[in-house]
């Protein structure tokens, strides 16, 4: 796909990933709506990438303001990246039920209403156009290996993996690319949110943006449908 002029959504684009996705995409001349629960964060990065980047607040996890984000978008989406989440770390039986749930919510339910929304848009720009668009799901390497403390995301990223495995099969006959991304430690605001001190040597966040841009700018008949990035050494 060429980036230049398409309309790319965003979720979790107030921080981190989401925030190097936004500027890379913007860099390639993209449209970028960027959701996320914290206005000021938005509008600081509209003040530094300009009117391509379109804040709008948004709780993926919350089915109605999901539904409003989308109806102000509008009708034509390109690039959906679901990539808001929150990990909370710690053994399970200290775990808070409201912990649980956050993951769950935003982590995997989050992913189901924004990726519900887009579905009948690029599907429609299939049958116009012959090619629907591209769905990026920010899953992580805890979706592929499962480590003691971190249960709870675990669930949510390997749930989240199966999703974007059967979604792309599910959809690929509409034209539309479902890939999921694994990352391993990056350099962002998660780690110490989710309550760890995260690996001594991550990886940047604009690398992983570098490799995003790659997959989306793939031919039409190619499709990268799954991608694991790692430190090389992450503990330096
Ligand atoms: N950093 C890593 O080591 C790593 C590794 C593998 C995978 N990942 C995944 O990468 C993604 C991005 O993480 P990050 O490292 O960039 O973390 P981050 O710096 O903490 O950023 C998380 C982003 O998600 C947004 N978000 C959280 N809950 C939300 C909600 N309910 N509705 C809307 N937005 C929400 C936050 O915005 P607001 O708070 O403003 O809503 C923020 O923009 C996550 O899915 C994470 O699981 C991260």
């Amino acid at each position: 796909m060429d980036l230049q002029g398409k309309v790319v959504v965003i979720t979790g684009a107030s921080a981190g990933l989401g925030r190097a996705f936004a500027r890379a995409l913007v860099a390639r001349g993209s449209r970028v709506y960027g959701l996320a629960r914290r206005e000021e964060k938005l509008l600081a990065i509209r003040a530094a990438l300009g009117s391509a980047f379109v804040p709008v607040a948004c709780d993926v996890a919350d089915e109605a303001q999901v539904a409003t984000a989308f109806a102000k978008i509008g009708r034509r989406i390109d690039v959906l990246i679901n990539n808001a989440g929150l990990g909370r770390f710690g053994p399970l039986h200290a775990l808070e039920t409201d912990q649980w749930q956050a993951q769950i919510d935003t982590n995997l339910t989050g992913v189901f209403y924004c990726t519900r929304a887009v579905i009948p848009l690029m599907r429609a720009q299939n049958a116009q156009a012959g090619f629907g668009g591209h769905i990026v799901n920010i899953a992580s390497i805890a979706g592929i290996i499962g480590n003691a403390n971190i249960s709870a995301y675990n669930a949510t990223k390997f749930g989240l993996r199966g999703f974007s495995e059967a979604l792309m099969k599910e959809l690929r006959a509409d034209g539309i690319k479902v890939t999921s991304v694994c990352p391993g430690s990056v350099q962002t605001g998660f780690a110490r949110a989710a309550g760890s001190r995260g690996a001594p040597n991550p990886m940047q966040a604009e690398d992983i943006a570098n490799t995003v841009v790659h997959i989306l700018e793939g031919p039409d008949n190619y499709l990268i449908s799954e991608v694991v990035m790692r430190p090389l050494r992450p503990r330096g």
